[in-house]
């Protein structure tokens, strides 16, 4: 199939930016969305351009680097996907489609369509973690039983990847989805109780610090969500925080 393509450029962080249109011709629809950038690019290199920047590592759903917003939707038209996985069966001949890095304030562009998140990064370090006594004293597994409903949440917790697709949906720019489903994982388990308190109140403080909006309910992010993350996490966190506040 033959595509224009509207994508957006920017050298870097301070530069005012702007969408470029392009053309690629002949592209498969069994190749994935990334793979008609890879021809874009190599189309671009070959006439001594700048090839279009953009984040990707695994191509296979698990790291979470891929982040682009598709004709208005973070990862594209497809459901419960990442922008790795979709693919170019999803468009027809002749389409035009507009390509945008994740707009929130917490993740300035770096260049064209790569933006930084480690704003996410600091939300982890501040408390989306279980301290583990490794003394040689550490508890069987097996002496602390756990309910197949709540391990069954938590691994659906878990399944958040990180990507931020989220934040990019919300109106408000919200991370609440993201920190939620980070809470969640570990609220749910026993392990995740002797830190519970101070986890909940850390991530959320380094949110707010970060610049993330509140939560509105509005749900765009739990339908743009490539992993199934649910509104769910979000009331099990404002419960979470709400308890530990009442706790001091
Ligand atoms: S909650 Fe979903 S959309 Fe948000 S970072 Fe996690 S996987 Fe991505
Ligand atoms: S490149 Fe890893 S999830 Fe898309």
């Amino acid at each position: 199939m033959n595509l224009t393509l509207k994508i957006w450029r920017q050298k870097g962080p301070q530069d005012k930016g702007a969408m470029v249109e392009y053309k690629v011709n002949d592209i498969s629809e069994h190749m994935s969305f990334l793979e008609m950038m890879d021809v874009l690019n190599e189309q671009l290199v070959n006439s001594g351009d700048e090839p279009v920047a953009f984040d990707h590592d695994c191509r296979e759903g698990i790291c979470g680097m891929c982040s682009l917003y598709i004709n208005g939707e973070a990862h594209g038209p497809d459901r419960g996907i990442t922008t790795c996985q979709l693919h170019m069966r999803m468009f027809n001949d002749g389409d035009t489609i507009y390509i945008e890095p994740w707009r929130a304030a917490a993740f300035p562009v770096i260049k064209d369509l790569v933006v930084d998140r480690m704003a996410m990064e600091r939300i982890q370090q501040a408390g989306g973690f279980v301290s583990v006594n490794t003394s040689g004293n550490t508890q069987d597994a097996n002496a602390m039983p756990i309910s197949k409903h709540d391990a069954d949440e938590s691994m659906d917790a878990a399944a958040c990847i990180g990507c931020g697709a989220c934040v990019a949906s919300c109106k408000n720019s919200s991370a609440m989805l993201f920190v939620g489903a980070k809470v969640s994982q570990y609220a749910l388990l026993p392990q995740g109780q002797v830190e519970a308190a101070d986890r909940v109140l850390n991530m959320v403080h380094q949110m707010d610090l970060e610049g993330f909006g509140n939560c509105t309910n509005t749900g765009a992010c739990e339908v743009e969500c490539p992993k199934g993350i649910t509104l769910v996490n979000i009331a099990r966190m404002n419960r979470e925080f709400l308890k530990a506040s009442i706790k001091g």
